[in-house]
């Protein structure tokens, strides 16, 4: 079974089309690009040179809304009109196919089983296209999102497509609204997800030890990957790999998920390369985190005090067509938590949660 990628379909279009700006090199294509330096071989850019390599991917390195980000929760707004994110599995189990990409572990449903999420800061709604897990060398880092400076040993990204106004993730990842993407810390425990125990138990994840292997799962429930929690983090931000289109509404659910130290492990073994090439590991696939600028974090975590808001926000709020804007290095345009509240905060959430809740 080959990987057909969406997105190198469109990216491909996209480099025969521009030919104008195309850089000298030869190996241009959407597949080339990486995490960090090989030691020996080729040049292939990392995350500083996206941006030059290819004028397709521009907005990698002139991107104004460029995701990952640090969350600082000093910088959150507590906002009370997000309501909780609603997932519709259909009370269906899903099918899927999960690959080493020499990238990423993804999995992507097989399009019998349609989940979809609605509500939350989303105007419509969004069809699931792909789970990507992302990963550290160690334990403490490997997420994409940083909170308050600190890393989690992974992140997973549930990355879904506007199915109201595009008729595909390809179409979709390049227009307004047009993904939204889910983000769950992993941590480390003694026990795991269920759902990701069951991508990560050896049986599984040795199948995809190599690029392009594949493996078909079935009976899984996506309910299970979600924390129990309503708590998010919420912000628009883009793609994090090339193109780096900026058309994501990024989700980052308030409590982390587990897995053991072994399937930690196993993902750390997973190789980038095929099995007649030199093992190199996927982990560390990470983007570095990108500047917030002239953007708002918002949260349905209700602090003590509700902050003043983000000046326009209540006049875009029907139908968040717009990014909010606020200046968050200035306090007096944008609420921002003093310690004391952020500590209520604490208190507050770690009372009412079970299992921690990342900000507590
Ligand atoms: C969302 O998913 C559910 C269950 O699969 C389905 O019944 C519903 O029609 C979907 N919503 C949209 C807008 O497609
Ligand atoms: C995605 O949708 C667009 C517009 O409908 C279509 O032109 C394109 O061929 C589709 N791409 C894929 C990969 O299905
Ligand atoms: C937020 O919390 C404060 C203090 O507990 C409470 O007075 C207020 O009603 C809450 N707001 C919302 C929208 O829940």
């Amino acid at each position: 079974m080959h990987v057909v990628w969406d997105i190198c379909v469109i990216l491909q279009t996209y480099i025969i089309c521009t030919s104008s700006g195309q850089p000298i090199t030869s190996k241009l294509d959407a597949g080339w690009w990486a995490y960090k330096d090989v030691v020996q071989g080729s040049f292939v850019p990392v995350p500083s040179f996206w941006g030059l390599v290819n004028s397709a991917w521009n907005l990698c390195a002139i991107g104004k809304r460029q995701s990952p980000i640090d969350i600082e929760t000093t910088h959150m707004i507590f906002d009370p009109y997000l309501t909780p994110l609603r997932l519709n599995t259909g009370g269906r189990k899903m099918g899927g196919t999960m690959y080493n990409t020499g990238k990423h572990v993804s999995l992507r449903p097989d399009k019998a089983h349609l989940v979809n999420i609605s509500g939350g800061p989303l105007g419509y709604s969004y069809r699931l296209e792909e789970i990507r897990l992302h990963f550290g060398s160690e334990d403490s880092h490997g997420s994409e999102h940083l909170l308050n400076g600190q890393g989690f040993p992974g992140e997973v990204q549930l990355i879904h497509y506007n199915q109201d106004l595009y008729t595909n993730y390809t179409e979709a990842a390049k227009s307004p609204h047009g993904v939204a993407v889910v983000s769950i810390f992993i941590k480390l425990s003694e026990n795991s997800n269920a759902f990701l125990n069951r991508m990560l138990n050896r049986d599984t994840i040795t199948r995809i030890n190599y690029k392009h292997d594949a493996f078909l799962l079935m009976g899984l429930n996506i309910a299970d990957l979600y924390p129990d929690t309503t708590r998010y983090i919420t912000y628009e931000g883009s793609i994090t790999i090339p193109p780096c289109y900026e058309t994501a509404t990024w989700i980052l659910i308030n409590k982390p998920i587990y897995v053991t130290q072994m399937q930690m492990h196993s993902l750390r073994l997973l190789s980038q390369n095929e099995p007649y090439k030199i093992f190199l590991s996927m982990s560390d696939n990470t983007r570095p985190t990108q500047p917030l600028l002239q953007r708002c974090i918002r949260t349905n975590i209700n602090f003590s005090k509700q902050g003043r808001d983000c000046p326009n926000n209540r006049a875009l709020r029907p139908q968040y067509r717009v990014n909010p804007i606020c200046d968050v290095t200035d306090g007096s345009t944008c609420s921002s938590l003093t310690e004391q509240e952020k500590s209520a905060m604490f208190s507050q959430l770690a009372s009412e949660e079970e299992r921690s809740p990342l900000l507590g």
